[in-house]
């Protein structure tokens, strides 16, 4: 294979494009040679040794792997395809099992997404007598965004399909040294345009499998292994010794902190109160301890004799915090617990510098303090009314049986082990 020199930008027909037809046109073939010999062909979901693929995993393997890695996502795939071993089954499950198959692996609308994905899927299929066989259909997906359906209907369905997702940018932007923000639209309609350039026409189910695969596993964001990599003759970062500064990406904002109390209202016989969360917001159709979402304020702004001095910080709760963030069910309950005087002892103005769970989500980090409170049968049986006749979804339950039977998130399990 004649090789380019990458360092040089060469002039070509192809305008904009810092590489030769011939470096470009070479692209696939190298990878493809590469992914043969030195490709994962051992993944559950991959479909490209068998000459009929099943969109199904394709599209549940896919949308699992969107924000989760492989090794993560390999125990979590076997028991949903276990589980559910056809769309049908996925659509035709509750919501609360499919919430508890989830838990542990974050990014809750994705599951969401999910069942309401395979329900659509379903409806397609009773339309159609099949799965979609575009990409616009794939699209319509609920969860479904343009590289998961290009990796859709190339590798379920062994159509043409192109694919330009995370690990996909990082190879090519350091293979062609594109240096915008990923982060912007024009840079990545510049990678997209890139990707269907390189796309061969056939077998793109595997090109995309092979580009995955090299993003994964040696054009990964440390430490690229570009020695084994087929593709460094002409990856003009590696010429120019720049592999790191790849991709571009604008700078996060560093997250907001929040802090709750989470609530562990026992009855008298030991069993812990769970809330199922409503659909929208974090937890998503999840269950959950009860919340008081609380702001940290400087000890300076407390008044009460009772708060030492040496206090740097404490909470309170606070009105605007309240709307904001609780959801009825927490109303309901933070009032029972004023009504009944159960406020002032357990969960004011505890200080939460040393909660002792932290958990990072998209948005923001969360220090939760775990507050336990253990009230009499008569209280429990009011607040149980009071919930009951606002139609909340909730449970009294040991906790075994809360690991057991309700899909948690993952904070909830931490909680409920210290
Ligand atoms: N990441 C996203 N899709 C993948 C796949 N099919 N195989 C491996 N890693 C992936």
């Amino acid at each position: 294979m004649t090789q380019t020199n990458a360092s040089s930008k060469i002039n070509n027909s192809e305008e904009n494009l810092p590489h030769s037809t011939q470096s470009l046109n070479t692209f696939a073939p190298r990878l493809l040679d590469w992914f043969e010999t030195d490709g994962r062909h051992d993944l559950p979901w991959q479909q490209h040794q068998t000459d009929t693929p099943n969109p199904y995993i394709v599209w549940l393997s896919e949308v699992m792997l969107q924000q989760t890695q492989v090794k993560t996502v390999l125990p979590y795939f076997a028991r949903f395809m276990e589980s559910f071993p056809t769309v049908q089954d996925l659509a035709a499950a509750d919501w609360e099992v499919i919430a508890e198959h989830w838990a542990g692996m974050g990014y809750y609308a994705r599951a969401r997404n999910l069942h309401k994905g395979a329900k659509q899927l379903v409806e397609v299929i009773n339309q159609t007598s099949n799965f979609p066989q575009t990409l616009a259909g794939w699209e319509a997906i609920a969860g479904v965004g343009p590289s998961t359906a290009g990796a859709i209907m190339a590798m379920g369905l062994h159509k043409y399909g192109v694919i330009c997702d995370g690990n996909v940018k990082r190879v090519l932007t350091r293979w062609a040294a594109i240096d915008g923000d990923i982060t912007k639209s024009a840079t990545t309609k510049e990678l997209w345009a890139l990707a269907v350039r390189l796309t061969p026409t056939e077998h793109s189910g595997l090109f995309a499998q092979a580009m995955m695969d090299m993003g994964a596993t040696l054009c990964v964001r440390r430490n690229p292994s570009c020695q084994l990599c087929p593709l460094k003759a002409d990856c003009i970062a590696h010429a120019e010794g720049r592999e790191m500064d790849y991709p571009v990406k604008a700078k996060k904002q560093p997250k907001p902190s929040k802090f709750s109390n989470a609530l562990i209202i026992k009855n008298a016989e030991g069993k812990t109160l769970w809330l199922q969360r409503p659909d929208t917001g974090i937890w998503g159709g999840l269950w959950s301890l009860p919340l008081q979402f609380v702001e940290k304020v400087e000890a300076s702004e407390l008044t009460k004799p009772s708060e030492s001095q040496s206090q740097k910080l404490a909470v309170r709760s606070n009105d605007k915090v309240y709307e904001a963030e609780f959801t009825v069910a927490e109303q309901i309950i933070n009032e029972w617990l004023a009504e009944n005087k159960l406020v002032a002892e357990s969960i004011s103005d505890t200080l939460l510098d040393d909660a002792p769970i932290k958990h990072s989500l998209t948005h923001f980090h969360w220090y939760l303090q775990p507050q336990k409170l253990v009230v009499d049968d008569e209280k429990i049986a009011q607040l149980g009314e009071k919930l009951a006749a606002a139609d909340i979804a909730f449970k009294w339950l040991d906790k075994q049986k809360a690991c057991d039977s309700l899909g948690l998130p993952r904070a909830m399990i931490k909680i409920i082990q210290v």
